[in-house]
């Protein structure tokens, strides 16, 4: 079993997770910052804040990555601290730029291959009061084309590029189940089609919409000269069906697969949605005019993938209600043998199953012709770790073991099965701001003493992940 020589390895963050000092600097507020005061919407009460204070401990992220033997890192920019109202029509902030131009310059020079996200779900929340952000496709994508080309521009020597992440999340968490900034959520009660019914599928498009601009001004303005890549990274579980016999369950495995990942890769790849939402969903689904397809499709030099964890699938018989997203099913741990998918961690979603990971491989590489791809997120979480005295959470061996069955899958689905992967990233260098679930849901290979000033102390699955590497990369 072996990995190409070329292969790189190495850890993940988001600027809004790690980066704290939220008001430093010129920074403006992001509508995280707006949602996390709101009471009740974080479990701990917490925010960004402080964070891991990595905006001003970059020199000591960097150092910390050098010793954990990491070939690339990815992180995201704050939208809001290099254009702080966001829009096109707004001042840029030259410290916030230097700021991120800096920290490339020192990840190369230390040896460390920069992967940058431009949107990790911290969208300039002047732009949400300004024309409502992500549902307004003429003034968001104009904006989000604007801010990209300035990163493009402001940091040549970055070779990878994201446009987004996990659209999926910033869609349905944020825009119907209303667990994410900005925390829309249907008023079911008040129509027959309510906000979720229609807002997750217009923000949507509107992201991909804003990804083929971003790509399409690279392509022509700076990647003739530059020489890098870019593209999108989605997020999706592994599905089984809940009775292994029943030939609706195992339709509805794919199906959910489609509403999750090729909700925006089969624009991507193939330039229209799946069949499967179109039944579903109707006219409440957009259309992509002409242009916009022109705009999409083709618009991946590499697939990103975000993964987790895996589901047992159960079709639902019936009409789905109007702000059904799974597409008619239902996601459970245990099928109907009783067999379950994976012991629990500390998020309620999450159960490891490395099988899982390799059969996703293929199915993405299957369906999409084998495109490179690069796993930009992998990890987990433990149940209970936040409650450990701090030399107990080192021996994270619940995590190395995760770390270890992943990506020995994924190797095997390289060698054995020709999928195309050329990265790993995993998720994350640090604990750090775990969104809704404020910070005792740690996924860090990296233990943040949130009590200590954020002093950092690597875990067990941290150093761990270089021999991991070594064993599997070809020389
Ligand atoms: C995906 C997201 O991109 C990241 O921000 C989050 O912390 C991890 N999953 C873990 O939930």
């Amino acid at each position: 079993m072996s990995l190409p020589s070329d292969f790189l390895w190495g850890f993940a963050t988001a600027a809004y997770q790690i980066e704290g000092s939220t008001d430093v600097d010129g920074r403006g507020p992001s509508i995280w910052d707006t949602f996390c005061a709101i009471p009740g919407k974080i479990a701990d009460g917490s925010s960004g804040v402080v964070a891991c204070d990595s905006y001003k401990r970059t020199k000591e992220d960097i150092a910390l990555l050098k010793e954990l033997g990491a070939k690339c890192y990815r992180f995201s920019i704050s939208w809001s601290r290099v254009i702080p109202l966001g829009g096109r029509n707004d001042p840029i902030n030259q410290a916030g730029i230097d700021h991120y131009r800096q920290f490339v310059d020192d990840l190369l020079e230390a040896g460390i291959t920069p992967f940058i996200t431009l949107f990790h779900w911290d969208l300039p929340d002047a732009l949400d009061k300004r024309y409502g952000g992500l549902l307004n496709k003429e003034e968001f994508t104009a904006d989000f084309e604007n801010y990209a080309r300035l990163m493009f521009k402001s940091i040549p020597k970055c070779k990878h590029w994201i446009t987004f992440n996990e659209p999926w999340c910033s869609a349905i968490n944020g825009y119907n189940l209303g667990i994410f900034a900005p925390g829309h959520t249907s008023d079911r009660n008040k129509s027959p089609v309510g906000d979720s019914a229609r807002e997750p599928w217009i923000v949507g498009h509107n992201i991909l919409i804003a990804h083929g601009k971003a790509v399409k001004v690279y392509r022509e303005e700076f990647k003739p000269t530059q020489g890098g890549e870019i593209g999108i990274t989605l997020n999706g579980d592994a599905t089984y069906p809940w009775d292994p016999e029943d030939p609706a369950d195992i339709e509805a495995c794919d199906r959910k697969i489609e509403f999750a990942i090729s909700w925006f890769a089969d624009p991507i790849y193939f330039g229209d949605y799946p069949a499967s939402m179109r039944k579903q969903l109707g006219e409440r689904l957009p259309t992509f005019t002409e242009e916009e397809v022109a705009l999409v499709k083709g618009s991946n030099d590499f697939y990103g993938m975000n993964h987790y964890t895996a589901n047992y699938i159960k079709h639902r018989k019936g009409t789905p209600p109007e702000d059904d997203f799974l597409g008619n099913l239902e996601t459970l741990f245990y099928d109907k043998n009783g067999n379950c998918i994976g012991p629990e961690t500390q998020s309620f979603w999450l159960r490891p199953n490395a099988q899982g990971f390799r059969n996703l491989l293929n199915w993405l590489s299957k369906r999409y012709n084998y495109p490179k791809i690069y796993v930009t997120e992998n990890g987990t979480s433990l149940k209970g770790e936040s409650d450990l005295p701090l030399e107990q959470a080192l021996e994270d061996d619940f995590r190395c073991k995760y770390f270890h069955d992943y990506v020995h899958a994924m190797a095997k689905a390289v060698e054995e099965d020709g999928v195309n992967v050329k990265g790993y990233m995993a998720w994350s260098l640090l604990d750090n701001f775990e969104w809704a679930d404020g910070y005792v849901t740690r996924f860090g290979v990296t233990y943040v003493d949130y009590k200590d000033n954020c002093k950092r102390y690597p875990k067990k699955s941290a150093r761990q992940m270089k021999p991991l590497f070594d064993s599997l990369i070809k020389k």
